[in-house]
């Protein structure tokens, strides 16, 4: 986020005539208003959607806002400075009121939870980053970003970045898995999507990266828990996305809830001043979570509100999302001294400057032909919806080569969520139109599926016993079971204990194998579950996540073959809940996982996942040959060759890792270092180069000093991080 020196002095000149009122203003985001008509505070409208009162979407609803006044009078007395509103009639009537009704007419921001598409539902993040597809990333984020700004949403609490290697957390569904590479490319590329493509105002917002930082990390799965971890581990595995997606311009970060080794981070210097502004040189802002400073004396680091106000926007933190602690207890701090203006002025010049870089001044209003612009998704949208969930799919089992079906088989389709549309759109999905969803059901149907239908059982239902019986007996080929998650059960707020499949989903499998045919399992889940029995008993398991619009004929055209799956896990899935935390990248310890009793594993789990990181079955095959590595003064030049040895064009994502093998710290087994994907004819072969840059093979230490150190190094190629070549060289740096 660069602006021009005419920008720059816009925001100097409007700082210079604002009053201490107008200023802090511009540091309140407003976003709970709407409560306001439901007499619930905030923290009653969060028990709410933790107690399941209301859904996740329903809370977004709340959050937005959509249909009361926001402290019409605050606004005209220039006391917000941003909202969450999800209806541009209602964008429009706000945005007048800030512009034309006060002293100085500074817009107001417009942000929004828009994680996986705004009215174009795409892949929820974990599939996507399955895709190993950069381009994908960011051209679904660029759709996402012009889709928003017809609304009037110019600012986006996304993308979620945050590493995770627990799927008992329910928030693994937002982001892009447990690698810090993948993770890294997609943030680079979201903030591209979002932010680069700057034809006019309508085609660009501002991201804002959340949650920083290691908010992945909460003790035991449990969301909003404390996270604790050596400096070494913070930098090597939490920051680097973060750091990726600033380098790529991120206009604005949003602080999480968690503390880090004792800290809030929405009060912690470290992150927010020494770290984020100091050391990364970020020129955008940071707002916190919501509610997030109030929570603050909840934590046990605040005496009370002011005081949590006070530690925020000294430790660097720029916009206080919902609590109006800025606006109400900010004023008599300064007059103290406990807050000093330059700190003030600084907040306000980095938000005004998201705003100027916005275009808002010039453009604060939507016209008519802007809102109904995607009143119908343009084909273009729902082709893209489609891409990105056949990208995303991933082929997990496929026992004796059943699939893909012949498109004369007769299916018993089955599975409460295979005729629920809105199933289709995961967690944090709240701006599309349910007219453009299409269930499972309903597209197999469409795609000429020859099937019959019988819900049976549900994440949430009993089995229906009848159901099951006219499945048992009806006269098809194979059963299909759509099983998995409600989509409420992951996302905020959502962590899981035990993450075996929910419910009665798995009697219902026991039961129809029972009937001799052939079961395959289509998973709709937002985060890796413990399959191991499905994994033994099931012909076929075919993860479906939460595709979005394009998820039933996706998956259509993949159990037809139509499509050959390409997608790879971006998260490990584990043998039992008990595995978590589970990943690819672990140190070795002494006495690495083995057969001998005295080794590091579980006597009821062993030590290896069920499925690793990077995995994922195709409709053929391929192979990996001609590992090659040579040394240059500043770089590894890492060349392998990957065959399509089946009968059958597929793509396949080739990924290149490296292991340091003596350090001062231990380091991990393995560590993703780049990936390329490829599309190959049956019997084609291609050689991949690799550059491997010496830069980008250290490590932080527990200072957070950055090392490199001469010493052996293997290096993998392979189709999955357990899958590989190796190929060990002598390095110096
Ligand atoms: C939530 C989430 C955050 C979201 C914010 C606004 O609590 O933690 O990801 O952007 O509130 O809805």
């Amino acid at each position: 986020m660069n602006l021009t020196t005419e920008q720059k002095e816009k925001v100097e000149t409007l700082l210079s005539q604002m009053t201490l009122t107008e200023k802090l203003g511009q540091m309140n985001q407003v976003s709970v208003s709407i409560v306001g008509s439901f007499d619930v505070s905030f923290e009653e409208l969060i028990e709410m959607l933790t107690d399941g009162r209301i859904s996740q979407e329903e809370f977004g609803k709340l959050m937005a806002g959509a249909r009361k006044d926001y402290h019409k009078d605050d606004i005209r007395a220039g006391k917000v400075g941003a909202l969450m509103v999800d209806d541009p009639v209602e964008y429009n009537r706000l945005q007048k009121i800030a512009v034309e009704e006060t002293r100085l007419g500074i817009p107001i921001i417009n942000g929004r939870d828009i994680i996986h598409g705004c009215l174009s539902i795409f892949p929820i993040a974990i599939a996507e980053a399955g895709s190993f597809d950069p381009e994908l990333f960011e051209e679904t984020a660029a759709m996402a970003a012009r889709e928003a700004r017809s609304q009037g949403i110019s600012w986006f609490y996304s993308p979620m970045v945050d590493v995770a290697r627990d799927a008992r957390w329910g928030r693994v569904s937002e982001g892009p898995g447990e690698d810090p590479c993948l993770a890294s490319v997609f943030a680079s590329a979201k903030i591209r999507g979002l932010q680069d493509h700057r034809e006019s105002t309508e085609t660009y917002v501002a991201a804002c990266m959340k949650h920083f930082a290691a908010y992945g990390a909460v003790e035991g799965g449990r969301d909003y828990n404390t996270t604790n971890m050596s400096l070494s581990r913070l930098y090597n595995v939490y920051l680097p996305p973060f750091k990726a997606g600033i380098e790529a311009g991120a206009a604005s970060i949003m602080a999480s809830f968690n503390d880090l080794n004792g800290v809030p981070n929405t009060v912690n210097p470290f992150l927010l001043r020494n770290i984020l502004k100091d050391d990364w040189k970020f020129p955008g802002f940071v707002v916190s979570d919501a509610n997030a400073i109030r929570e603050c004396v909840s934590h046990g680091i605040a005496r009370d509100e002011t005081d949590a106000g006070v530690q925020a926007v000294n430790a660097g933190m720029d916009m206080d999302m919902g609590t109006e602690i800025f606006n109400k207890d900010l004023p008599a701090a300064i007059e103290k001294g406990l807050v000093s203006m330059d700190t003030i002025d600084e907040a306000v010049r980095r938000i005004l400057s998201v705003k100027v870089w916005l275009g808002l001044f010039e453009h604060p209003y939507l016209t008519d032909g802007e809102i109904h612009r995607y009143d119908v998704l343009p084909e273009e949208h729902r082709a893209l919806c489609l891409r990105a969930a056949q990208e995303s799919i991933v082929l997990l089992r496929n026992k004796d080569h059943l699939l893909p079906l012949s498109k004369k088989t007769r299916i018993s389709l089955v599975g409460a969520l295979a005729a629920d549309a809105d199933e289709t759109t995961g967690a944090w999905a709240i701006s599309y139109r349910s007219g453009d969803l299409t269930s499972i059901k309903d597209a197999f149907a469409e795609y000429g599926v020859s099937m019959s239908y019988h819900a049976v059982c549900g994440p949430e239902s009993d089995i229906n016993e009848e159901e099951l019986e006219a499945v048992l007996h009806e006269d098809s080929d194979v059963i299909v079971a759509v099983v998995g998650e409600a989509k409420s059960m992951s996302g905020e707020a959502s962590s899981r204990a035990d993450i075996t499949l929910p419910g009665r989903q798995r009697e219902m499998l026991e039961k129809l194998l029972t009937c001799g045919k052939p079961v395959i399992a289509i998973l709709m889940n937002g985060r890796p579950l413990a399959l191991s029995w499905e994994d033994e008993h099931l012909d076929a398991i075919i993860e479906g996540w939460h595709l979005g619009i394009g998820m039933g004929e996706a998956l259509a055209q993949v159990l037809f073959g139509e499509i050959n799956p390409s997608g790879k896990l971006s998260s490990t899935f584990p043998r039992m809940s008990g595995q978590c935390p589970v990943y690819y990248a672990h140190t070795n310890t002494g006495r690495p996982g083995g057969r001998s009793k005295f080794t590091s594993k579980y006597m009821d789990a062993g030590y290896k996942p069920l499925y690793p990181f990077g995995y994922g079955l195709s409709y053929t095959e391929f192979a990996c040959e001609n590992l090659a590595v040579t040394q240059t003064r500043d770089a590894l030049q890492v060349s392998v060759d990957v065959s399509n040895t089946g009968d059958r064009e597929g793509a396949v994502t080739v990924q290149l890792y490296m292991r340091d093998v003596t350090a001062s710290l231990v380091r991990p087994v393995k560590e993703l270092k780049g990936f390329q994907r490829v599309d190959l004819q049956p019997g084609e072969k291609r050689s991949l180069s690799f550059t491997l840059w010496k830069r980008d093979m250290g490590f932080y230490n527990n200072e957070g000093k950055y090392l490199t150190e001469d010493g052996a190094f293997q290096i993998f190629a392979g189709t999955s991080s357990e899958d590989c070549l190796m190929d060990e060289v002598e390095v110096t740096f």
